[in-house]
């Protein structure tokens, strides 16, 4: 069973509030959006529009959940950026951020490669099973635990449609 977490005017306002918070961070210099796929292509579409700086938006495929709602511990890249970092003011848009392996991971691969700035900014932040230490620089909700999904986020690939963000209930 879905039950609602967060409306359509929720999201727009949490996505109005990030996009106002990285603008005042970059000062009109440019940023280069980094939209982890799958789950983060409704939330970087929506943040980029909000967003007056020159900007560019390239896509990055890490892979850890598979179908199953655990994480698997390990990630790998399964389709890299197409852009060269280095130098950039680079914003890594992420649509849920749990065990925190992916965002650390990949943190950490795009530091080796020397952007300008490098940012997180995370539509949810879920903190009850945080396994590595990473935080967002800019977070849209905290929530404790629960598994959710629309706006991009799956369950078993599916809901990703759905406007609305939704926490999966037990029948
Ligand atoms: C989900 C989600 C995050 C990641 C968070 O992606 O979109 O990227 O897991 O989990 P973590 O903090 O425990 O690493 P998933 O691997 O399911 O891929 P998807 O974005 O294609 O759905």
């Amino acid at each position: 069973m879905l039950k609602k977490l967060f409306s359509k005017k929720d999201i727009e306002g949490a996505v109005k509030r990030l996009a106002r918070s990285i603008e005042k961070d970059f000062h009109g210099e440019e940023i280069l959006f980094i939209c982890l796929l799958k789950g983060s292509f409704m939330f970087t579409s929506d943040l980029v529009r909000k967003i007056r700086n020159p900007s560019r938006v390239d896509f990055m495929r890490v892979s850890s959940y598979g179908n199953a709602t655990k994480s698997k511990g390990e990630i790998a890249v399964t389709k890299d950026l197409e852009e060269d970092i280095k130098g950039e003011n680079v914003v890594i848009v992420e649509d849920i951020i749990d065990s925190g392996i992916t965002l650390k991971s990949v943190s950490d691969m795009l530091k080796n490669r020397h952007p300008k700035n490098l940012k997180i900014c995370a539509l949810i932040d879920k903190r009850a099973r945080r396994e590595v230490n990473i935080e967002g620089d800019y977070v849209g909700f905290t929530i404790e635990d629960g598994f959710v999904v629309g706006y991009g986020i799956d369950y078993a690939e599916q809901y990703r449609n759905y406007p609305e963000i939704y926490v999966v209930e037990p029948e």
